[in-house]
């Protein structure tokens, strides 16, 4: 053969294979709407920067007519490129190939490819599109999904690790996922769950559609598995690249700078009327992150999931920042075990790769109930507590309005370890509400004369008794003079503020006793 037949046989070789399942299969992937791994690729990677390996590695099962079967790149485009300039690992699981099912090779191209992210130290991305573990490989599979998840885990918290679920994601094939960093799902068109509506049906006797079970929109907002919800596979694609242009390739590093243009000194006097004086009315804390962040520009993660408490990247001067806040306007933004969850688990990804913590706080507390202390409120809320007091990257906090009781300590108070804390001159830090308090203190006062508790004139009594509380107690200045707040700031300056106390934490260094890993409550 001369060379020139040699290069022919390659391109060949190269094009059938590139092809998937071949034509029709591909035609079945674009009549479901969905792309194929090849072109999700395209699409995710700046343009002409994949380089594709393991093209031509291939299954070496026999059982249930694999014997000599051709499995193009084993049901799985795996390979490196750029999005903005920056290195990336990425697979994308063909599901024209054998359903995207997952076999011995499949997985270990998965494997090997998370091996050169941590090694390379750049995040690895993955388009999850399968049907799980191959069922004619047996046992190689499960040995296969084991490889990644001992991999999830070995370069958990070294290298951002996202996932889109483009399709089916099934069985142990979630775990992948949900040990990484982020999960994207589209509307109608991926879903995950342990067991299908077939096995629900047979053990439970429940209907249940695979939209209902595990859809993108039961993910994005009750059980949280999904950080991002899109509409269509162009948003999500497109969101990946957004969510990456906040984050550093590994945790030895930091984000990159963006200039945004936006004025470090701009102030925003509308701010002082957005936030209202009155505790007990609710207003929009997205507003107020959406002033003081660069251009208003909030990449929320978990938008409707445990919306009591908000959480996203913003930048800040050009520097990214991870803002956790609590929204007054869902449930009064009290904590709960979803958003200490939520936010407990934001707040580790950022700590891992350096991104600075803003917390906005106006929490009157825990949400009391039996559902929440059965479903173990302690434990969950724990988690906040521990995620905060480990986290070493620059932390700084805004006293918002009201801080109460536990739910102040645990918003990342300086006890926590804030480097600063400010206060709006309308917070009412206290061990809780006047109300609260009144009904403690001076219970016996409010029921002098045999008055009834909680009767109407208990509670003009007490109102009276709490605004004497509020006015000695409920203000930022007594903390403000324990030094447990820095100063206290009007909120049309909190931009500047802010910036200014991020520039100054910039080379925070923050030694802690060097141990194994630490015990978090899971
Ligand atoms: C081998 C598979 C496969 C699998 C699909 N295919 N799943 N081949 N192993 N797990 C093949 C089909 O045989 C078919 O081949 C092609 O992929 C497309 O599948 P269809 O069924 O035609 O597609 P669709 O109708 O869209 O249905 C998709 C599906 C369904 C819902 C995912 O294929 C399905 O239920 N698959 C099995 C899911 C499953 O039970 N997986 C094992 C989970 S247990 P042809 O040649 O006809 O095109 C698990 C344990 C892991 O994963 C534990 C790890 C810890």
């Amino acid at each position: 053969m001369s060379i020139e037949e040699k290069i022919k046989e390659l391109q060949e070789r190269r094009s059938n294979y590139q092809k998937g399942g071949g034509e029709q299969r591909i035609a079945a992937q674009h009549e479901k709407g969905k792309l194929t791994a090849r072109e999700r690729l395209d699409k995710l990677l700046d343009p002409s920067t994949f380089q594709e390996i393991g093209l031509f590695r291939a299954h070496r099962a026999r059982d249930f007519g694999m014997d000599g079967k051709e499995v193009p790149a084993d049901g799985v485009v795996t390979g490196y490129g750029t999005i903005d300039g920056r290195l990336v690992y990425v697979y994308a699981q063909d599901f024209t190939v054998m359903g995207g099912s997952l076999g011995e090779v499949h997985a270990d191209k998965i494997a090997r490819l998370l091996d050169l992210a941590g090694k390379m130290g750049a995040p690895i991305i993955g388009l999850n599109d399968s049907g799980g573990a191959r069922i004619q490989e047996g046992v190689d599979s499960l040995k296969g999904y084991g490889d990644i998840f001992f991999r999830n885990t070995l370069y958990s918290g070294v290298v951002p690790q996202i996932t889109a679920i483009l399709g089916p994601c099934a069985g142990g094939a979630v775990y992948s996922p949900s040990i990484g960093d982020f999960i994207f799902m589209v509307k109608e068109l991926s879903y995950m769950f342990i067991t299908g509506p077939e096995v629900v049906k047979e053990v439970l006797s429940e209907d249940v559609t695979f939209e209902e079970l595990g859809g993108a929109v039961v993910h994005g907002k009750k059980s949280g598995m999904a950080h991002f919800v899109c509409e269509d596979e162009d948003e999500c694609l497109a969101m990946i690249r957004d969510l990456l242009s906040f984050l550093p390739s590994n945790n030895l590093e930091e984000a990159p700078i963006v200039d945004s243009g936006d004025d470090p000194s701009r102030t925003d006097p509308e701010l002082n009327e957005i936030i209202p004086i009155n505790p007990q009315k609710p207003y929009d804390i997205k507003k107020v992150i959406e002033s003081v962040a660069d251009n208003g520009e909030f990449f929320e993660v978990h938008e409707s999931y445990a919306m009591n408490i908000v959480v996203g990247f913003a930048r800040m001067n050009g520097r990214s920042v991870g803002i956790i806040a609590n929204q007054a306007k869902v449930l009064a933004g009290c904590l709960d075990i979803d958003s200490s969850d939520k936010a407990a688990g934001f707040i580790r990804f950022c700590d891992a790769f350096n991104i600075p913590l803003v917390s906005f706080v106006d929490v009157p507390g825990y949400l009391p109930g039996t559902s929440q202390e059965h479903g173990g409120i302690i434990r969950h809320g724990a988690k906040l507590l521990y995620a905060y007091s480990e986290a070493t990257v620059p932390k700084i906090t805004i006293f918002v309005r009201k801080a109460y009781g536990g739910a102040y300590i645990g918003m990342c108070s300086k006890h926590l370890g804030a480097d600063i804390a400010y206060a709006l001159p309308t917070t009412e830090i206290a061990v809780m509400g006047p109300e609260g308090a009144a009904n403690i203190i001076h219970r016996r006062e409010l029921m002098e004369g045999g008055v009834e508790y909680l009767s109407q004139e208990y509670l003009n009594r007490r109102k009276v008794k709490g605004e004497e509380y509020k006015e000695k107690f409920a203000t930022p200045y007594i903390a403000a003079m324990r030094g447990y707040v820095d100063d206290v700031i009007a909120a049309s300056d909190l931009r500047p503020k802010i910036i200014a106390a991020l520039e100054s934490l910039v080379s925070k260094r923050e030694a802690r006793p060097s141990k194994k890993h630490g015990n978090m409550p899971v």
